[in-house]
């Protein structure tokens, strides 16, 4: 409506001029000056509405995008994400979202409007006189293929210049979560020069893509001006001829200085519509991806039923390419009664983690079948399966926010006495009781602020507390001294009974106290029974009792 205004603003200034001015009639001059005002109102009362939309529309998109973004990374698994990298997936979820937001707010607002007004003053110019106009015809043209070529040119500078971006955020999230150890191998000046080779490339990059596209200004401004000689030279001949008016002739140039001010808008944003064009596809690979794993959503009617666990000739690699010979866990076979004691040993790069990886299908297997309270995980959906399973993994990991707010992630409603219960029997509840917040201390990113001990205790508790008939604590007492770890085992052995428990560790004082024993040895079990039977029979698991000094019988 305001476009349709402007061009119609310059229809009644040309009448004015030819009609009014040239006969000196006031009444003609005062009617189409009321006239003006009017539509000058009604525009600029359109073009407020039009920003507004364009605000709306755009950051309506861009929360949707990072909403569907968000969906696609809690249904990804950690192969997924390192498809893209993890830098990449926070800048695409940021800074791209953030380019097409932007970009969508600018092409509603003024982009559209430009088009729109070029359309708009091309029929009025075509309705004034065809002949003239013609002039104008070829222009557009003329510049909307210049700009296809120039942008073509562009966009693998562009495309760069976005990966460019990503090998900096990588290197910037590297050094932010290694800052110490950079400063203990003294290493800064060596990340500071990685820095700046690719900060180098980024800044060629775009300094390429932006000269490409600031080749556009001279040539379209080149046509533009080419077409303003023609009309006047035209049009200068047509009026001595008497076929033209002066104020037709002014409302051409009028005409072509506003396509010549909307190309150069147009053109202003150039930069940010490649630049924008580069985020869209990188937007739509992550919303497009498939996850590595298919949650089976409808119900397939398998339900867990206890804490059994079942492995039937499984088979799995990280590396999907893998043949079965050279696979990295082979021809697994295990039965665990449900509420059954299991220790899981064997030499550091053995399978142990990743064997366990498989319950909760943080990957899946190409061969085989695995069953938690007799169904097959592979039919279950993800949540109810991982509902299934309370995991304390190798690496502890907290979140950001109080003590309670990580403890209640294992059971969201939590009792304050439930929680006390689960930090003594994970031997930390002295730690929180000594403190002056509680379980209400804040734990800052990654629980930095509690030692590696404390942080695995932690981590078990929260395993603890939630109400699963499964219990996997993969290695996660290797930081406590002795005493404390025989206090946590004694509490794991004495505890959560009809739970399925299974606990993994290197070391045999762990998980020699189990029901079984699990002895895995190059991604293949090489041994099952208690600490004593394997003790008699296995040779594998005589020596690593042997090496860590640990006797036949149990202590
Ligand atoms: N995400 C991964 N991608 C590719 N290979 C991996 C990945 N994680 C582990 N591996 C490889 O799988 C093998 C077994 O690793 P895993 O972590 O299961 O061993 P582990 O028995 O738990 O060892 P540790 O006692 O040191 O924890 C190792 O050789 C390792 O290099
Ligand atoms: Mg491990």
């Amino acid at each position: 409506m305001n476009v349709a205004g402007n061009v119609y603003l310059t229809g009644v200034i040309s009448r004015l001029i030819d009609a009014g001015v040239n006969s000196a009639d006031m009444d003609i001059l005062l009617k189409n000056g009321a006239l003006m005002l009017g539509v000058t109102a009604f525009t600029l009362a359109f073009g407020i509405l039009a920003s507004r939309m364009a605000g709306v529309v755009s950051s309506g998109l861009g929360n949707h995008l990072r909403l569907a973004m968000m969906e696609q990374l809690c249904l990804f698994t950690a192969s997924d994400v390192d498809h893209f990298t993890r830098a990449s997936f926070i800048n695409r979820m940021t800074a791209d979202v953030g380019n097409v937001q932007n970009m969508v707010n600018i092409i509603f607002s003024t982009l559209l409007t430009a088009v729109l007004n070029i359309i708009f003053i091309l029929a009025a110019s075509v309705n004034m006189d065809s002949r003239l106009s013609s002039i104008l015809l070829i222009a557009v043209p003329l510049f909307s293929v210049t700009s296809v070529i120039i942008v073509r040119f562009a966009i693998p500078y562009f495309k760069k210049k976005a990966q460019n971006d990503d090998a900096l955020s990588r290197i910037v999230l590297e050094d932010l979560v290694n800052m110490r150890l950079i400063k203990a191998f003294v290493r800064e000046e060596y990340e500071d020069g990685i820095y700046r080779k690719a900060a180098g490339e980024a800044r060629n990059n775009a300094l390429k893509a932006e000269q490409i596209t600031n080749n556009s200004n001279p040539l379209q401004q080149l046509i533009v001006n080419f077409c303003v000689v023609m009309l006047l030279w035209f049009g200068g001949h047509r009026i001595l001829a008497g076929e033209l008016q002066i104020g037709e002739l002014f409302a051409f140039i009028t005409y072509i200085n506003q396509i010549l001010y909307q190309i150069s808008l147009i053109s202003m944003f150039t930069i940010p519509m490649v630049s924008c064009m580069v985020s869209v596809r990188r937007v739509c690979e992550v919303i497009e991806k498939e996850p590595a794993l298919s949650d089976a959503r409808e119900d397939t009617g398998e339900s867990i039923a206890d804490g059994s666990i079942d492995f039937d000739g499984v088979y799995f690699d990280y590396s999907a390419d893998t043949a079965r010979e050279n696979m990295l866990l082979q021809n697994l076979n295990l039965h665990i009664k449900s509420g059954e004691s299991i220790g899981i040993v064997g030499a550091t790069g053995s399978g142990k983690s990743s064997m366990i990886y498989l319950l909760p299908r943080l990957f899946d297997i190409p061969v085989g079948t695995i069953r938690i309270g007799g169904a097959d995980i592979s039919r279950v959906p993800l949540k109810k399966l991982r509902e299934s399973i309370a995991f304390a993994t190798q690496k502890s990991i907290l979140f950001s926010g109080t003590i309670a707010e990580n403890l209640r992630q294992g059971k969201p409603d939590a009792t304050e006495e439930e929680m006390i219960e689960a930090c003594r029997k994970a031997c930390i509840y002295d730690f929180i009781s000594g403190s002056a917040d509680g379980f209400a201390m804040r734990l800052s990113e990654g629980g930095s602020n509690v030692s590696g001990g404390q942080r695995q205790r932690l981590c078990l508790a929260r395993a603890f507390i939630k109400e699963s008939p499964v219990l996997v604590m993969d290695d996660c007492t290797s930081a406590l001294d002795k005493a404390t770890e025989k206090a946590v085992i004694d509490h794991i052995t004495g505890s959560f009974s009809g739970r399925t428990k299974i606990l993994i560790s290197s070391k045999i004082s762990s998980i020699r106290r189990m029901d079984r024993i699990v002895v895995l040895d190059k991604g293949q079990i090489v041994g099952i029974g208690s600490h004593e039977e394997l003790f008699a029979s296995s040779e594998i698991y005589r020596d690593l009792c042997i090496s860590q000094g640990e006797a036949r019988n149990a202590g």
